[in-house]
């Protein structure tokens, strides 16, 4: 298993905090002074209306919003009129129209074809959120670099992702496409993702150019209904929603995307304090801005802008560099320019930063894509392998109780007979999940499928049980007759990934739909041992399941493999060793839930009972639900079980001094945090050790805990190891109270521990000298 040490897991020292531009690796390959000049000639040769061309982009295929209504891509290609084109997924139709802009255009400009790849394009890996449940940045890189490959194939060389959005509220249906909760964990997997998608070597012809979205606070949408406004204080953004933003770019992500929410009153796609203010003076990022799917014309539904040419006027002016699909820097642009509401400077500005992404990334040496090479490119052997790891590695077991003696999983190899029930057991087209670019349900196998090969066709006894939303007393009933007559009941349960997970999928009520909860009640009412299987793009509120059932495996949407993984894992031939990358609520009503929230002037003091079980009823809870989530953060079990050993560190004190010099220094190593961490199972399993800190005393104050590190580590049964984290000096540092980052006398303590609630804390101090 790769080990994520505490250091390559971290976010880098600049992270949070520099002003100048640091040392990076592929944003480099933007300024290199070749391309800065042959940008320049280009530019030099370039009329208004073909650098406007250049800020225009269009959907020339299947559109997820309003459709721009035009059918002259050709003929816009032709004039220098368009810079991008995306939702274009051949060879064979990309070549057809970059011919028509190399070959028929007066610069011969090559167009950009984008997409949204979003958990790989043909091999299709798990659903975004399944990826973060493997806290495995390596693996999630490698899915990146396939999904690149594959898509550069086709000639589409920028894809829409990663999306970055911090995600507090379940109810949010993109909740789905990104890592959850946490930026720490969030800003791993933004690396792993731009890394992966990007190579290398920005113009290797198999790198795409990645996208950081949407930016920024996206995922704050009030109530979590999707597009909803947000109101996020600036240390609040800077502090969580930022860092995955600042990773992406930090790794060299060339390209962001501006979000559809307004941010403090103002449009995200017209902020100028977080685009051009943050993310282009502050980071220093050389790269383009594009817009979310028309949302420079929605500035004027959220209200600042009466007409498409003050739209398109404050989209501009605030940073989007390039208009997805309104239409309107098209429309209006030139006569802004003409009439001097926009200057060319400004123009010229974002042009160069579109023309920069494009020479960095070869486009201008090698337009076209080799057509002969492009199925080859789909589904190896080697990317099916990887998707199946990280199917596998996934899965969350959420549960597992004891059934005559023993943890129901894994199952007997030996079990005469499964019954196999619920609409997710048999429905490939589900299996790939949301948002999967070229993925197919015919690739992917069902757990029906995976189980037989590994059973026979006699020992699973397949029962529907109805459909998500629809199912009839004899859909129940049979699948109850399927129950009786076999040794334990596998339920595949969950959310219609295509209509209930991802854009516009938000929900205000979160358990199973339709009859699901129905069907497993009934099921499990022939005393039967259930193990039920979540599929969902978001945890599910399932308070009756998480006391009756007795094995629950939170298992996303796993992908092509996922029968396979899940399969594997039913039968023990492999272990679980996902862990949760979100609070999982118990009911709705707890929402927004997230580990890392502040402490409050009056903190429950058994936040596990509710009011009235409790003694004191004026501190911070529900009278009615509990405080704590149904799983923590961090969550997750496996085949044995591991004990964690008081929390140490090296020393009991640090100052304010040193870890100021060792931050200007960036130095790796300024404390050492460790625990014993022992294997008490029966069988060799893997744990994820997380480094927790909480800092008190401070100028602003801070979270309860606060993900730092974290790293897999492997034991033989009976084994024992000291985990140790080695730890810089940006774990202590944040944005004070000044909305300064740095550090400052405090009282810090310190948890080495499987999951955000757990571990026995150490203390040290931070002193002023
Ligand atoms: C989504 C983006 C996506 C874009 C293009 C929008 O609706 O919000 O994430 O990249 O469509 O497909």
């Amino acid at each position: 298993m790769p080990v994520v040490s505490a250091q390559t897991a971290k976010a880098p020292a600049a992270a949070k905090s520099s002003t100048k531009a640091p040392a990076k690796t592929s944003q480099n390959q933007l300024t290199t002074p070749a391309i800065e000049s042959r940008v320049n000639a280009l530019l030099a040769k370039m009329t208004l209306e073909e650098k406007i061309g250049q800020l225009v982009q269009y959907s020339a295929g299947a559109a997820t919003g309003p459709t721009s209504g035009r059918t002259d891509d050709k003929d816009m290609i032709r004039k220098g009129q368009v810079g991008s084109l995306f939702n274009v997924t051949s060879a064979r139709a990309t070549n057809e129209l970059q011919h028509i802009a190399v070959d028929e255009s007066r610069l011969h400009i090559p167009l950009i074809f984008g997409l949204d790849v979003i958990h790989g394009f043909r091999t299709t890996f798990p659903l975004n959120l399944g990826l973060a449940a493997t806290w495995d940045p390596d693996l999630v890189q490698k899915t990146a670099r396939i999904a690149a490959q594959e898509a550069s194939a086709a000639g589409v060389r920028w894809t829409f992702s990663p999306m970055v959005d911090i995600a507090r509220d379940a109810r949010w249906g993109r909740m789905s496409e990104g890592a959850g909760e946490d930026p720490f964990l969030g800003s791993a997997m933004a690396r792993a993702y731009v890394r992966g998608y990007q190579g290398e070597h920005l113009d290797a012809p198999d790198s795409i150019v990645a996208c950081a979205k949407h930016y920024v606070g996206y995922g704050a949408a009030e109530g979590g209904r999707d597009y909803n406004s947000t109101e996020i204080s600036e240390h609040t953004l800077r502090e969580y929603y930022l860092p995955p933003f600042r990773a992406a770019e930090q790794a060299g992500a060339a390209t962001f995307m501006s979000a559809f929410n307004s941010l403090n009153g103002i449009p995200t796609s017209a902020n100028p304090f977080t685009l051009k203010q943050i993310l282009k003076k502050e980071w220093g990022f050389q790269g383009f801005v594009v817009s979310d799917w028309t949302s420079v014309s929605e500035i004027m539904a959220h209200g600042i802008a009466i007409d498409g040419a003050t739209a398109a006027r404050k989209a501009f002016l605030a940073g989007v560099d390039m208009d997805m699909q309104s239409n309107l820097y098209h429309q209006n642009m030139l006569k802004l320019v003409q009439s001097g509401k926009v200057s060319q400077t400004a123009i010229d500005d974002g042009v160069r930063r579109i023309l920069r992404v494009k020479f960095a990334m070869g486009l201008f040496d090698h337009p076209y894509v080799d057509e002969s090479k492009e199925s080859g490119a789909f589904l190896r052997p080697e990317s099916v392998a990887v998707a199946k790891t990280a199917a596998s590695k996934s899965i969350v077991l959420l549960r597992n109780e004891s059934v005559s003696g023993a943890p129901l999983l894994p199952l007997s190899a030996k079990v005469s007979s499964v019954a196999l029930i619920g609409p997710l057991a048999d429905d490939a087209g589900n299996m790939i999940g949301s948002w999967a670019a070229l993925g197919r349900g015919e690739d992917a196998v069902t757990l029906r499928r995976a189980l037989k090969q590994k059973l026979g066709d006699s020992r699973v006894h397949y029962a529907q049980g109805g459909n998500f939303l629809d199912a009839t007393d004899s859909d129940i009933s049979a699948a109850v007759t399927a129950a009786q007559s076999s040794d334990v009941a596998v339920l595949a349960l969950g959310e219609d990934a295509p209509s209930m997970t991802g854009e516009a999928a938000s929900r205000s009520w979160i358990g199973l739909p339709g009859r699901q909860q129905e069907l497993l009640e009934k099921v499990a009412a022939t005393g039967k041992p259930v193990v039920l299987i979540l599929f969902s793009g978001r945890p599910l509120t399932l308070p009756w399941a998480f006391e009756h059932v007795p094995a629950v495996l939170a298992a996303w949407y796993p992908g092509v493999q996922a029968g396979n993984a899940l399969a594997d894992l039913l039968l023990g031939d492999a272990a679980p060793t996902g862990h949760l990358p979100l609070s999982w609520p118990r009911s709705v009503g707890q929402e927004p839930l997230y580990y890392n929230a502040l402490n409050t002037g009056r903190p429950a003091t058994d936040p596990d009972h509710p009011a009235e079980k409790g003694e004191n009823k004026y501190v911070s809870r529900y009278l009615d639900e509990k405080s704590t989530p149904q799983y923590p953060f961090g969550y997750g079990l496996t085949y044995t079980s591991f004990h964690y050993g008081a929390t140490s560190a090296n020393a009991k004190e640090i100052s304010v001094t040193s870890l100021q010099q060792a931050l200007a220094a960036k130095s790796k190593n300024v404390l050492s945090v460790s625990a014993d961490v022992t294997n008490t199972g029966s069988r060799a399993g893997e744990t994820m050790a997380q480094l927790y800190a909480r800092l008190d005393g401070t100028s602003i104050a801070m979270p309860v805990r606060m993900l730092k590190g974290f790293q897999s580590v492997t034991l033989a049964p009976g084994e024992s190891r000291k985990v140790t984290f080695d730890v810089d000096a940006e774990t202590f540092a944040f944005w004070g109270a000044e909305n300064k980052f740095g550090v400052e006398p405090a009282r810090v303590t310190l948890w080495v521990a499987p999951s955000s609630s757990e571990g026995e804390p150490t203390t040290l101090s931070i002193t002023e000298r």
